[in-house]
């Protein structure tokens, strides 16, 4: 039952990232800490909803490692760590936000995860999701930090990561509420900066644009990954596995997401859990 999977793959979600969170530390390989937290899901029966994200300092989002990109933890590095699991398409998406062996950022990380907190306490069965987002950006702005104003939670559905419904980070006035039924992901984006993210180069992360008529290598992505997110790293078998991908990208079959940083480069902390909407109230299926 619907129900079910979706209390499934949150737990798994919600172990993985406190997995993920230990495993992230200086010297430590990106690589490494994204094949290790999306074998633990697979490993608990689940899938990854999406590619491991480790998006670091002033990259709010979507960067995944990619095979042999001898990239390492820094002291000092605030690493979002973005995860999903998935069980039959229902989906969990949570995310926590480590320092590498240093402090400095820890009331910008406190922000974000307060905010969260905040917004928690405002669900029930059909709030106006602007009194949510109000939770959000008072929380943030009142311990002196931004919110990301251009990134939002959103719904999720069956093998949709992105379905329907945005959960923004500040009240943008729109009268929408969150129903008995609606499965969502709420992640509260502080910064030290004014709170705009824009698009970098490409962060190893795609998703398939075209479902029919694929052969070959995309039609082998299809039956893997339907219509959620891989991984570059995940194609690797193939032998010019980069070259298809970009050929994919050429030919309007695939798209490359762009890692998401802050505009001008100052410092992110992210916190997101999914929940689910019942009769009787919210559920939180990842903590
Ligand atoms: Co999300």
């Amino acid at each position: 039952m619907e129900i079910k999977k979706y209390l499934d793959a949150g737990k798994i979600g919600k172990e993985a990232r406190e997995m993920g969170a230990e495993l992230i530390k200086e010297g430590a390989s990106y690589y490494d800490v994204a094949n290790r937290v999306e074998k633990y899901i697979i490993d608990s029966g689940a899938f990854p909803a999406f590619p491991v994200n480790l998006s670091t300092n002033h990259i709010a989002a979507h960067y995944s490692p990619l095979k042999g990109d001898n990239l390492y933890f820094k002291r000092g590095d605030v690493v979002k760590l973005d995860l999903g699991a998935h069980i039959d398409g229902y989906i969990s998406d949570t995310a926590v936000t480590v320092e590498v062996g240093s402090n400095h950022w820890e009331e910008l990380i406190e922000a974000s995860r307060s905010a969260l907190k905040a917004a928690i306490k405002t669900l029930r069965p059909g709030v106006e999701i602007r009194e949510v987002s109000r939770a959000i950006e008072e929380e943030i702005k009142i311990r002196g930090f931004n919110p990301i104003y251009n990134l939002t939670g959103h719904g999720l559905a069956r093998y949709d990561l992105h379905h329907g419904i945005s959960i923004p980070n500040y009240d943008d006035g729109t009268h929408t509420r969150l129903l008995p039924g609606m499965a969502f992901a709420i992640e509260p984006f502080a910064t030290n900066g004014k709170g705009h993210v824009k698009n970098g180069k490409g962060g190893n992360i795609y998703i398939l644009l075209k479902t029919q008529n694929l052969d070959g290598f995309y039609r082998e992505l299809f039956e893997k990954f339907k219509t959620l997110p891989f991984a570059a790293r995940w194609c690797s078998h193939e032998e010019n596995y980069l070259e298809l991908l970009s050929s994919g990208v050429k030919y309007g079959i695939l798209y490359h997401f762009p890692v998401l940083h802050e505009r001008k480069k100052y410092m992110v902390a992210q916190t997101e859990h999914t929940f689910l909407m019942t009769d009787e109230g919210v559920i939180v299926t990842t903590e």
